[in-house]
């Protein structure tokens, strides 16, 4: 299939046509995984497109420049309306959008501050990410070989590029066994994450995840989803995981971004609870669901409406190159 490009990509302040949103070979950042990035949805809506969680999304990119020592050319106000504006701009009734800040062309150093930063935005229309069937029906996982990152080697809490390697060997890995999706074990063997997806655990009624100590990262969906589980009033527990606690829960189930709130039918080949999406995951999704798609009231303010931002709001420093 295709790629579903867009007409518009934001590239340093100027919107440019998709096909010319190129970098050079030299580019820091493609030799030594330099950058910062978010994932972000649009969902569709009757009020037409709707970010989820906009400002929590920017924040992380913020932050995660800030760890990486990256400083960052535009403002944040500026990089928050130039997501909106490639949203509107590209007419998506809901997609994906990647923002991300990236060491450009300036040698090979290791200290990458003398090479300039750049930062471009995209959005994409994007289906279910691990497959269509997988929100009903839930996914098949295996724990990987490959730990999540040591404390003192990486910062989990920061979306940094080059980190996305181990989460390359850990989603690798599960695909050669025929797996959907692999979790990762921290450093001292307790559950951490999967390689693009936060996990949560439920026995007994009571919901527990790893902690940010466990190598994870401080995910959006998962703080949509503990607000939603506190609401309905689970228990929650955010706690070390051993791996066996996976095999006696009832139910597990993933968040993320691309994974949404996606349950886990199996680990290992060992059938999680009757096999089936539980019923406290059934729940929280449809809460989820039934939020992001306007159905119900947004009351955590998590929807940002794109064609409800005044126009003036969202002016670029460059228009559109003429023709
Ligand atoms: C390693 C990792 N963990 C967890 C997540 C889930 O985070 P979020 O819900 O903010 O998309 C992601 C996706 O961004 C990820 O890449």
């Amino acid at each position: 299939m295709a790629f579903p490009k867009s007409e518009f990509i934001w590239m340093n302040g100027k919107l440019v046509p998709w096909d010319e949103a190129t970098v050079h070979v030299g580019t820091h950042a493609l030799h030594y995984g330099s950058s910062v990035f978010e994932g972000i949805r649009a969902y569709g809506t009757p009020r037409g497109p709707a970010l989820f969680c906009l400002d929590p999304h920017v924040d992380r990119l913020m932050s995660s420049a800030k760890m990486y020592k990256m400083p960052l050319p535009f403002p944040r106000e500026e990089i928050r309306a130039a997501i909106v504006q490639v949203v509107r701009i590209n007419g998506l009734a809901s997609c994906y959008v990647r923002p991300i800040a990236f060491r450009g062309f300036g040698g090979f150093s290791l200290d990458p501050r003398k090479c300039p930063v750049e930062v471009a935005i995209f959005a994409f229309e994007w289906g279910k990410y691990l497959g269509p069937e997988a929100l009903e029906q839930g996914v098949d996982v295996g724990v990987s070989s490959w730990r999540r990152m040591a404390p003192d080697t990486f910062p989990a809490m920061a979306k940094v590029g080059g980190q996305y390697v181990n989460s390359q060997f850990v989603a690798m890995e599960a695909n050669d066994h025929g797996y959907n999706e692999g979790i990762a074990l921290d450093i001292n063997g307790y559950v951490s994450e999967g390689s693009g997806e936060n996990i949560f655990v439920i026995v007994d009624g009571t919901i527990y995840t790893p902690p940010v100590g466990s190598s994870i990262l401080r995910g959006v969906t998962r703080m949509a989803a503990l607000t939603l589980a506190g609401e309905m009033g689970y228990p929650i527990i955010q706690q070390n995981i051993p791996r066996e606690m996976l095999y006696a829960a009832d139910e597990i189930f993933f968040t993320g971004t691309a994974a949404e709130i996606t349950p886990i039918r199996s680990v290992d080949r060992v059938q999680i609870g009757s096999g089936k999406r539980g019923p406290i995951t059934k729940k929280l999704q449809g809460e989820f669901f039934a939020i992001v798609e306007g159905r119900a009231t947004d009351r955590y303010g998590w929807l940002t409406y794109v064609n409800d931002v005044p126009a003036q709001k969202i002016a670029l420093r460059a228009a559109v190159p003429a023709e």
